[in-house]
């Protein structure tokens, strides 16, 4: 199956109420967990690739792995660059073969993000690639944090409006809580859904995207703590959140560091178990494994099991 757009995805998804989930791709393990995840759960999928992941693996081996998937699943996949940090960059995968691409201006002022992400539509449209672009921070938010300070740092609805008519983007990550990687929240998990609601209701019909959407799950937590670790449990999204959050506008869930969780804390039990295997495909292959199993449960919370074809 040839690799599709975002923009095809999202439209179906808003429709559908559901999520399309986008996983982080570092290598061809992860790649292959992903989609035979995907496949087996009948589920439209976005890889999505950082900068540090295509300084990584390098940009020609990761499309070749993706080219091997569309070749072997019959699955549509788009495939898209995760955190641009710059024009080249977004130009660079364009010209390279990605179907999708964020540029995150978000810790740029408003009008500076604005005059990026505008620069980036200009090119990325007539080749028929869908922008993704940021308006707000994502910053874990105590609770005693003033509405005033919070306002400074969520996704403003008025601004999002003037945001996306004056770029001209596709879809817009917004900031409403979330945070990457495994510290989100220092007290109770809060997602600021009246901000989400708001947002949708200025932007009707507009695809929204959640960042930072891992939920931390306290198993693999544990897994990783019982070798020595000292992650702290628990701090991530509940996936109850990710769910409500994807039966409404916001199309496409990021999840990167429930993956590494799934993966790290097989990998560390396999050597726990063997502390002297040294054959990679003994720890890999497990780790892989990890991984299919966690992108089924959360295809299946984004609700986007099934919703092929
Ligand atoms: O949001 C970032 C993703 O988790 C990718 O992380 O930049 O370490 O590849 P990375
Ligand atoms: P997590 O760190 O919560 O998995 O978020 C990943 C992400 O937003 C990638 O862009
Ligand atoms: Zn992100």
């Amino acid at each position: 199956m040839p690799k599709v757009s975002t923009g095809e995805l999202f439209e179906k998804a808003l429709g559908g109420g559901y999520a399309v989930g986008a996983f982080n791709v570092n290598n061809m393990e992860i790649i292959q967990a992903i989609v035979e995840a995907a496949e087996e759960e009948k589920a439209p999928l976005i890889l999505q690739i950082s900068k540090g992941a295509r300084q990584y693996a390098r940009h020609e081996y990761l499309m070749k792995l993706i080219e091997a998937a569309l070749e072997t699943a019959d699955l549509p996949i788009a495939v898209h660059l995760d955190h641009g940090d710059s024009f080249e960059l977004c130009k660079d995968c364009i010209d390279g073969g990605f179907t999708s691409v964020m540029i995150d201006g978000s810790h740029l002022p408003f009008d500076e993000n604005i005059a990026l992400v505008k620069k980036v539509v200009d090119y990325a449209h007539p080749r028929g690639v869908p922008v993704e672009a940021e308006l707000g921070r994502l910053a874990g938010i105590e609770e005693h944090v003033s509405v005033s300070e919070r306002d400074a740092v969520f996704t403003n609805p008025d601004q999002a409006k003037e945001f996306i008519e004056r770029t001209g983007c596709d879809s817009l990550a917004v900031a409403i809580g979330t945070s990457h990687g495994a510290y989100k929240f220092k007290g109770e998990a809060k997602l600021d859904f009246e901000r989400l609601e708001e947002i949708q209701e200025k932007l009707p019909g507009f695809p929204l995207v959640l960042h930072g959407a891992s939920s931390v799950l306290p198993e693999f937590v544990k897994e990783c703590n019982k070798y020595g670790g000292e992650l702290p449990g628990a701090q991530g999204v509940p996936e109850e959140m990710i769910s409500r959050a994807a039966a409404m506008n916001v199309c496409k869930v990021n999840i990167d560091t429930d993956l590494r969780l799934a993966m790290t804390a097989t990998i560390r039990k396999v050597f726990a178990q063997k502390p002297d295997e040294f054959d990679p495909r003994k720890y890999l292959g497990p780790a892989r494994e990890a991984i299919k199993n966690m992108v089924k449960h959360k295809l299946h919370i984004l609700g986007v099991a099934g919703k092929l074809g």
